[in-house]
This record gives C-alpha cells, sequence and structure tokens, in this order.
C-alpha cells in the first residue's frame, strides 16, 4: 500500500493532510531521514514527528471502560472513543466496540476493527464467558443460582430463555455472574427477573483474561497472548 494510503487508514489526516505532512518533512524514517511519499519502506521504521507509527490494521485494544460512557460513535455524551487518541476514531477499517457495556457499567471492553475477531467472541457458539461483579439493592434470596443455571429463564420480551449462566454469591448483595451470551442489558434484566436490582455493575474478565491493573479509562493494545486467553489459542496449523 502507498504510504501516503498507509498513514491516512490510520487517522493522521486526509490524504491530501498526510501528502502535506510530508511536504514539511514530518514522515521520516527510524534514522530521521526524511520520507518521500513514493518511498516503500517497512511500517515499523516509519516516523511521523519523530513518533511510531500507531499499530497497523488487525489492531485490538482493552480498555478499563468508566461508568458515564457510551459505547457508541456518535451520541450527545461521553463516548469510549473520547478516551483514545482523536485519530484513532477516523481509523480505516473502523475500530467497533466488541459488544457493548451500558453508560452505567464499568469493566472489561474490547475494541478491535478485525471483524472475525469480533463476530469470534459475541458468536454465541463460541461461549465466550463474560464476567460481571454486581452489587445489588436487596438481600439474594437464595435460589437464584439455581434458576440461572437452569437454562429455562425467559426474559420479559425474548422469545428463547437464556443459556445456562454461573451465579458466585460473595456477600449477602455482592456476587459474580458467567454468562456465555450478550443480551441487551442481560444482567440487569435478569437481577431484575427474581425481583432484585443491580445497583452497581462491572465486568471483571472475558474468557480467561481480566482487566489487570487497567485503571478506569485507561487502555493498551491487547497482545496475541490475551487475545488468546479470550478465544482460547488457535488451532496449531495441521
Ligand atoms: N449486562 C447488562 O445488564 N449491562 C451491561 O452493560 C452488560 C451486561
Amino acid at each position: 500500500m502507498k504510504l501516503v494510503k498507509l498513514i491516512a487508514n490510520l487517522g493522521y489526516g486526509s490524504r491530501r493532510e498526510v501528502a502535506w505532512m510530508f511536504r514539511e518533512g514530518r514522515v521520516t524514517d527510524s534514522d530521521g531521514d526524511v520520507l518521500y511519499a513514493d518511498d516503500k519502506l517497512p511500517q515499523e521504521r516509519i516516523r511521523i514527528d519523530g513518533e511510531p507509527l500507531d499499530p497497523p490494521s488487525g489492531l485490538a485494544l482493552l480498555m478499563h471502560k468508566p461508568v458515564g460512557y457510551t459505547c457508541s460513535r456518535k451520541d450527545a455524551g461521553r463516548l469510549v472513543y473520547d478516551l483514545l487518541p482523536p485519530r484513532y476514531r477516523r481509523r480505516e477499517p473502523a475500530l467497533s466496540t466488541v459488544g457493548r457495556l451500558d453508560r452505567d457499567t464499568s469493566g472489561m471492553l474490547l475494541l478491535t476493527d478485525d471483524g472475525a475477531l469480533l463476530h469470534r467472541i459475541i458468536a454465541p457458539k463460541s461461549h465466550v464467558t463474560k464476567l460481571y461483579e454486581v452489587t445489588l439493592a436487596e438481600d439474594l434470596k437464595g435460589d437464584e443460582g439455581e434458576l440461572f443455571a437452569s437454562g429455562s429463564l425467559m426474559l420479559d420480551s425474548e422469545t428463547t430463555p437464556l443459556a445456562p449462566a454461573v451465579l458466585h454469591v460473595l456477600g449477602p448483595r455482592h456476587a459474580r455472574l458467567a454468562v456465555t451470551e450478550g443480551r441487551y442489558h442481560q444482567v440487569r434484566r435478569m437481577f431484575a427477573a427474581t425481583g432484585n436490582r443491580v445497583e452497581t455493575l462491572q465486568r471483571v474478565a472475558i474468557g480467561e483474561l481480566g482487566l489487570d491493573d487497567l485503571a478506569p479509562g485507561q487502555w493498551r493494545a491487547m497482545t496475541r497472548e490475551d487475545i488468546d486467553k479470550v478465544i482460547g489459542p488457535a488451532a496449531a496449523p495441521g
């Protein structure tokens, strides 16, 4: 791919703006030598204003979503994309959230520009476990775990029952819930179905990957090991 297109696709500017960046000498190689738009060199050797280029497409990010941010590209309030450098919103292919968390839910959110990876994580048949920690308005009654595990809980306005989910009670109003689906407001609606109300909700793990020590609002690029922890290791070739 031509350098102008490659850099424009990473969101640094329109092709015209990127062409100007070359003219202004802002695009260099790792030795500081000014590059020209028709030069050919590996992406990892390109610098813009002395800084390495953002990762190429095939990017996956792990974010600790704070409460109050929406998983949307266009909404009036705070957006999860506001936590990333502004050019990340202009990348081609676009970065999408892997499923959504409600505005009032915090915790682990993945974003990727890799459609196949996104599908693999959210497809129900992949059975990727999402682990949520909840605090509740009322004490647990004691029969919620059995109901959630039954595979027969039908939420309002749904036509198929929920797949079995696992409840770990941590205290009278405190629990962890492991689900393999991602239905709309699923965890809040599951507890509502038991006559309770979720007060705080945080996603603490997806597959085997936890939030590490990312503070709310922080994010980092995922490694291959992170992705394997989410979807399981890729099958060995052959
Ligand atoms: N379940 C919910 O109710 N909300 C979320 O954000 C995620 C799961």
